[in-house]
C-alpha cells in the first residue's frame, strides 16, 4: 500500500512567528486587521466544513455543482500530469477533477497552510485513488510559490473562492506568482464567487445557526493559544457586511464594551473601545469581465468560463500564455 509524501515549507515554528509578526501589525493598526488565514487551526478547519453544509452557504454546493458538469471539459481543456492545488483543505470536490483528469494524471499535489487538513485530505484520496501519486504540501501561498513541484504537464485548481480571501494587492501579486510558476501552456483552474444580491451573500456569511460565527470567533481562541493571550471571547460579536463599493463581504469582531487584551508573547498590550471592530476577512466578489481582466494582466489566457444559472459563482479556466 502507498502511503503520501509530504513536503514542508512552512514549519510550525514559522508559522507561530508569521502569527507573532501579523499580530502585532494588525493588532496595533488602526482599524485593527487579522489575515484570514489565521482561522484554519483544527477547529476552523472543521467549522469551515460546517459552513460548506449550511443552507445559507452556497458557495460550495454551487461550485460542486458546477465542477460535476464540466469537469470532463475541465480535463480536455487541461490534460495535466499533475494537479496542485492550492488552499485544498478537505480536497472533497477536488475529486470530482481527478476522476475525470484519470487518462492523463499521474500525481495530486494538495497544498495548505493547515496540517491538519492537508494530512486527512492527503491520506483519504491515496486510499480512494490508487496508482494516483499524492504529495501533501504546507506551505502559505501568499508567499513564493517556487517550491511548489514540476514534473509534467501541470494544472493548478484554486477552488472555493479563497482567491477572494485576499486583499486586492496580495491577488495581483498571487496571480502573478502562479503565473510565474507555470510554464507556457500550463493551466489555471479558477474557483470565485460573483457579485450577486447581498440578500442572498450576506446571511451566507452569517448563518441563522451561528456557525460562521463561531468560525469568525475562533481566531481569538487561536491567538490566546498560540501567543498567551487573553481574549474575552464572549465579550465579541460576529460582524458580516456587504461593502458595495469594493464588492466584498467583510467579516468583522465587534466588542461589547470597553476592554484591554494582554499578549503575553507580544509583551504587548491593546484596548478596544465599545463597539470597536476588528477586520478579520475579506470575501470579495467578481464579475467574469473583472476576473477575466485579473487573469489576463497576471499573463493568463482564459479559455473556457463556466456560470451556475443563478450567476452566483464561476469556475475559469486559463492557459498560461
Ligand atoms: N479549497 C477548499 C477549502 C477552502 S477553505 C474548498 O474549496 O472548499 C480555504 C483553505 O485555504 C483552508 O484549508 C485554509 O487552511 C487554506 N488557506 C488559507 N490561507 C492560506 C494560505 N495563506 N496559504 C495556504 N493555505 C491557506
Ligand atoms: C475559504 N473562503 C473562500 C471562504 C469564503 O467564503 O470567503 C471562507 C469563509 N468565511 C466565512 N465563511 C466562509
Amino acid at each position: 500500500m502507498s502511503t503520501p509524501t509530504f513536503e514542508v515549507y512552512l514549519t510550525p515554528e514559522e508559522l507561530v512567528e508569521a502569527l507573532r509578526v501579523d499580530a502585532r501589525a494588525g493588532l496595533t493598526a488602526s482599524p485593527k486587521w487579522l489575515s484570514p488565514k489565521w482561522f484554519y487551526d483544527a477547529r476552523g478547519s472543521e467549522l469551515f466544513e460546517q459552513i460548506t453544509q449550511l443552507p445559507e452557504y452556497y458557495p460550495t454546493r454551487t461550485e460542486r455543482a458546477l465542477l460535476a458538469e464540466c469537469a470532463p471539459a475541465i480535463a480536455e481543456l487541461t490534460s495535466p500530469e499533475m494537479l496542485i492545488e492550492l488552499g485544498s483543505g478537505s480536497s472533497e470536490k477536488t475529486r470530482l477533477l481527478l476522476d475525470a483528469m484519470k487518462g492523463s494524471l499521474h500525481t495530486y499535489v494538495p497544498q495548505d497552510v493547515s496540517v491538519t487538513a492537508l494530512e486527512s485530505a492527503a491520506c483519504q484520496i491515496d486510499a480512494e485513488f490508487p496508482g494516483l501519486g499524492v504529495v501533501g504540501v504546507i506551505s502559505d501561498f501568499t508567499g513564493s510559490l517556487h517550491h511548489l513541484p514540476s514534473g509534467g504537464k501541470r494544472a493548478v485548481a484554486f477552488l472555493g473562492g479563497t482567491l477572494g480571501n485576499l486583499i486586492p494587492v496580495e491577488r495581483g501579486e498571487f496571480l502573478s506568482g502562479v503565473s510565474a510558476v507555470l510554464d507556457s501552456g500550463e493551466s489555471l483552474i479558477l474557483g470565485v464567487g460573483l457579485v450577486t444580491d447581498p440578500a442572498v451573500l450576506v446571511p451566507a456569511y452569517d448563518d441563522s445557526a451561528g456557525v460562521t460565527a463561531q468560525f469568525n470567533l475562533n481566531v481569538l481562541s487561536v491567538l490566546n493559544k498560540q501567543l498567551g493571550a487573553d481574549f474575552p471571547i464572549e465579550a465579541f460579536r460576529h460582524v458580516a457586511l456587504w461593502d458595495s463599493e469594493n464588492q466584498w463581504i467583510e467579516m468583522r469582531l465587534e466588542a461589547s464594551r470597553d476592554l484591554s487584551v494582554r499578549i503575553e508573547d507580544l509583551d504587548l498590550e491593546i484596548t478596544f473601545a465599545k463597539g470597536e471592530q476588528l477586520r478579520t476577512e475579506i470575501s470579495a466578489k467578481f464579475t467574469v469581465d473583472s476576473i477575466s481582466a485579473e487573469l489576463e494582466a497576471a499573463g493568463f489566457a482564459v479559455q473556457k468560463v463556466w456560470t451556475d444559472d443563478d450567476q452566483r459563482f464561476a469556475l475559469l479556466c486559463a492557459d498560461r500564455v
